[in-house]
């Protein structure tokens, strides 16, 4: 089976694949998926989203319709269709996403038997990279609240992780057993991959508790933490329900900014560990 690291073909970068991980629900995980690549496509990048969570919040969030999810992720792990036929455009030019639909709430338990299982979605990209017209900068996959097993195909199939943290008292609680997931990964199916970083998410400046979390998971985990704090700001939770990332529903407001810096880090921070 091919499954070298993918290559965009001799002499030309592959793509940086980066899974959005957090087995807790609402912390950000999304949020930030979709803003960070938003982002990074307003620096002229070129980036895919995979929506991996059956809820479909990334695909809702970028405007896609329930309607236009026919040929999804769902369709891409189990190999009904290639990751071209699945990939839509979002509003956001330089931006593409690979849907969710309903049917992807199947796949823990469909997988389970399959052949492979943990490899389907690496198997796609493999076939993706290897083909025409595939030249993005960052593959960023939104990964479900679990570390089921579409979470460990984001993982087998990714450069990296990047963790949300929502910064209230039990933030550091799981990732232990996130971290200890990240590292059976990658003795068992993918010894390149590491932790791009973690970030801090909805950071309240009225609240001490935020203050504290936040200096408590510093002290913890050291540089693997982003210098970068996401606040909590309600342009940022009204956004989704226009289907817009926050940067082009409200340029201006503190979310939109604190996501430019963090992808300008995430984007350095590639390059310093590429090089
Ligand atoms: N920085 C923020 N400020 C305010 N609300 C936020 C922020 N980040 C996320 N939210 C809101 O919190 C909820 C959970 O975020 P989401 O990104 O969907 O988490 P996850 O994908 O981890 O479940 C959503 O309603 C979202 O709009
Ligand atoms: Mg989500």
């Amino acid at each position: 089976m091919g499954l070298q690291q993918p290559t965009r073909g001799p002499g030309v970068l592959a793509p940086r694949i980066l899974a959005v991980v957090n087995q807790k629900g609402g912390v950000g995980k999304t949020t930030t998926t979709i803003n960070l690549a938003t982002a990074m496509a307003a620096c002229d990048m070129k980036v895919l989203i995979i929506d991996l969570d059956p809820q479909g919040n990334a695909s809702t969030g970028l405007g896609i319709p329930r309607t236009g999810r026919d040929t999804d992720s769902y369709a891409v792990l189990i190999g009904t269709a290639t990751m071209t036929e699945a990939t839509e455009e979002s509003s956001v030019p330089g931006l593409w996403v690979i849907p969710s639909s309903a049917h992807l709430s199947g796949a823990e338990i469909e997988l389970v038997a399959a052949e492979e299982r943990e490899y389907r979605l690496r198997e796609a990209m493999v076939l993706h990279l290897q083909g025409a017209g595939a030249d993005y900068d960052y593959i960023l996959i939104d990964c479900p609240p679990s570390l089921g097993l579409l979470t460990l195909n984001a993982l087998v199939a990714a450069d990296a992780v990047l963790v949300p943290l929502q910064c209230e008292f039990y933030a550091l609680e799981g990732l232990s057993m996130l971290l200890r997931t990240v590292e059976r990964v990658r003795k068992a199916f993918n010894p390149a991959l590491n932790i791009q970083g973690v970030v801090l998410t909805m950071f309240d400046m009225r609240n001490n508790l935020s203050e504290q979390v936040a200096s408590d998971v510093r002290e913890h985990l050291g540089d693997k933490v982003y210098q970068t704090v996401i606040p909590r700001n309600v342009r940022v939770s009204e956004a989704p329900s226009h289907g817009m990332p926050v940067l082009v529903y409200d340029l201006r407001c503190a979310g939109s900014r604190a996501y430019i810096h963090l992808a300008s880090e995430v984007i350095k921070r590639e390059r310093s560990q590429a090089a």
